[in-house]
């Protein structure tokens, strides 16, 4: 405890690497505790060409070789969110490194969601069984020797979760950077109102809390960003800051988010982020397939 209600030292300062995806507009994370050499990896990405059916691993191949260049232990794969606009690359790091695979215990929710949209069949479990840890609100964990905390924080998804991991707090879609606003909540369990809820949870962190983000778009043709502050946040995110009420918000929000095209990568990313990244199960001839559900989302 550092004098704060949070069951995290907010004093502790990990070193965070950023590795930024140019294909999805990702940015995954790797985050080192001060005291040791433990990390953990939050929001990794497989690369795919969906037009070609080729999946490769270049993002998670650079994430893996600079975990190994400076000898670093991987204890946990940090999934914020079941992603739809990339695929997670978390198992094929698992593979390689080792460590826990963790997402929010709504992914049962998910799963449902879309185990029914995909025509799944019995054997596609959705009691979350695929990952190794389903956080709760308020859950804590370790990296190394730091504390880190779970928040979460539904509204984009019902499975968001927020990463507070000492000074550092990583954000999934819940916030994007001042300029750009929030995430769209129109997905399957998503809301606007919720979304804004949580967003307060976030910005109820202190002031010089450092915010990392899972997204960033260039807004207006600025270079690539993924850090601000709480108090940056709070007074200048142009979808929440300066004090907007929730029906604002809410109105707005709607409004946008009616008019947003589908993510490119929704339909193969779903069907394998729900399964913690893993890719369907072969069929007897050894090949895999993702399914395309018409007029199904
Ligand atoms: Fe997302």
């Amino acid at each position: 405890m550092s004098g704060s209600n949070y069951p995290v030292d907010l004093s502790v300062k990990p070193e965070v690497k950023a590795f930024f995806d140019p294909a999805t507009n990702t940015i995954s994370y790797v985050v080192k505790d001060p005291a040791s050499s433990a990390c953990a990896v939050v929001d990794s990405v497989m690369d795919i060409d969906y037009a070609a059916g080729r999946i490769t691993y270049d993002h998670a191949d650079e994430i893996i070789a600079h975990i190994r260049d400076n000898q670093l232990e991987l204890e946990w794969l940090i999934e914020t969110h079941v992603h739809a606009d990339h695929l997670s690359g978390a198992p094929y790091i698992q593979r390689q490194l080792g460590g826990k695979l963790g997402i929010g215990e709504k992914i049962t929710v998910i799963q449902e969601t879309f185990g029914k949209i995909f025509n799944e069949g019995t054997e596609f479990q959705r009691d979350g069984s695929q990952f190794d840890m389903l956080f709760k609100d308020g859950d804590t964990y370790k990296i190394g020797e730091m504390t880190a905390m779970v928040m979460c924080t539904p509204g984009h998804t019902p499975a968001c979760m927020v990463h507070v991991m000492g000074n550092a707090t990583f954000t999934g879609d819940t916030l994007f950077m001042p300029d750009s606003g929030s995430a769209r909540a129109d997905f399957p369990g998503g809301d606007a109102a919720t979304l804004y809820d949580s967003i307060q949870k976030v910005l109820a962190l202190p002031d010089d809390m450092r915010l990392f983000m899972c997204h960033d778009y260039g807004q207006n043709g600025r270079e690539i960003q993924w850090e601000t502050t709480v108090g940056e946040e709070k007074e200048h995110n142009i979808h929440v800051g300066g004090g907007k009420s929730k029906d604002e918000f809410v109105k707005f929000r709607t409004e946008r988010d009616a008019q947003l095209a589908m993510p490119k990568l929704i339909i193969p990313s779903l069907q394998v982020n729900m399964r913690a990244g893993q890719l369907p199960p072969s069929d007897e001839t050894g090949r895999t397939f993702l399914k395309v559900p018409v007029n199904g989302l």
